[in-house]
């Protein structure tokens, strides 16, 4: 397995979303996109599960069809990410642009690894491969308790959504504590602030990693 970054760094930069469901992620990923743009960068604008035709399938496996087994789950969410990056995210990021994903795998940490007691090092591990080791240059975690989550979301319930709030509450925490082990490379925000708000934090942390980075 390569260890992170044995694949040669690639010019663009990287930004991950993550949180609960209903945190309000594609919100903040669009309007980071927006601001980007306005300021003359190529910007890509993407998801797991199902940012490329192949991943709409796996997604819709995954979220709509009947139970999947725990380990089946993490490896179809593995197997989305890795034709995501093959074919969308790296061929961004060598052409220099900005690569916004709502999801990343920390979601596969929290949900698979956390959640449904897979163990974390083996899911992130699997995600590592999947991968070949790409990392996100940011992580931003837009923190939502489980009952917030669940008001956010609406009525609408996909696989996921529909499991109880413990297991939302070891999603939340497993967020958490990734953020915290790594506290450079993440910014977690309280994700019931205004959305302005919030964009503001992360766009001031972006401006930060764009000097450090000059990308
Ligand atoms: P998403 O489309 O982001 O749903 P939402 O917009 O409601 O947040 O993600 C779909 C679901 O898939 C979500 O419940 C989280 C889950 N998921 C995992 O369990 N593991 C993963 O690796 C990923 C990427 C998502």
């Amino acid at each position: 397995m390569p260890a992170v970054r044995d694949v040669p760094p690639t010019r663009g930069c990287f930004v991950a979303f993550e949180g609960g469901d209903g945190a309000g992620k594609s919100t903040q990923s669009a309007l980071l996109g927006a601001w980007l743009r306005e300021g003359g960068r190529e910007v890509v604008l993407t998801r797991e599960p199902g940012g490329t035709p192949v991943g709409m399938a796996i997604r819709d496996v995954l979220l709509h069809g009947e139970h999947v087994a725990p380990r089946a789950e993490a490896l179809l969410f593995a197997a989305d990410r890795a034709h995501h990056v093959a074919t969308v995210v790296r061929p961004a990021l060598e052409r220099g642009a900005v690569v916004l994903t709502d999801r990343y795998m920390d979601s596969s940490v929290a949900y698979q690894g956390v959640a449904r007691s897979l163990a974390r090092e083996d899911v992130r591990g699997l995600s590592l491969w999947a991968t070949e080791g790409l990392l996100p240059d940011l992580t931003v975690v837009l923190d939502v308790t489980s009952g917030e989550g669940r008001t956010r979301r609406g009525h609408v319930h996909d696989r996921l959504e529909r499991e109880d709030d413990g297991f939302h509450d070891r999603v939340r925490q497993g967020f958490l504590d990734l953020a915290a082990a790594d506290p450079g490379r993440y910014l977690v925000l309280d994700a019931t602030a205004p959305a302005q708000q919030i964009h503001a934090a992360v766009r001031e942390r972006f401006g930060l990693l764009a000097d450090e980075a000059a990308v």
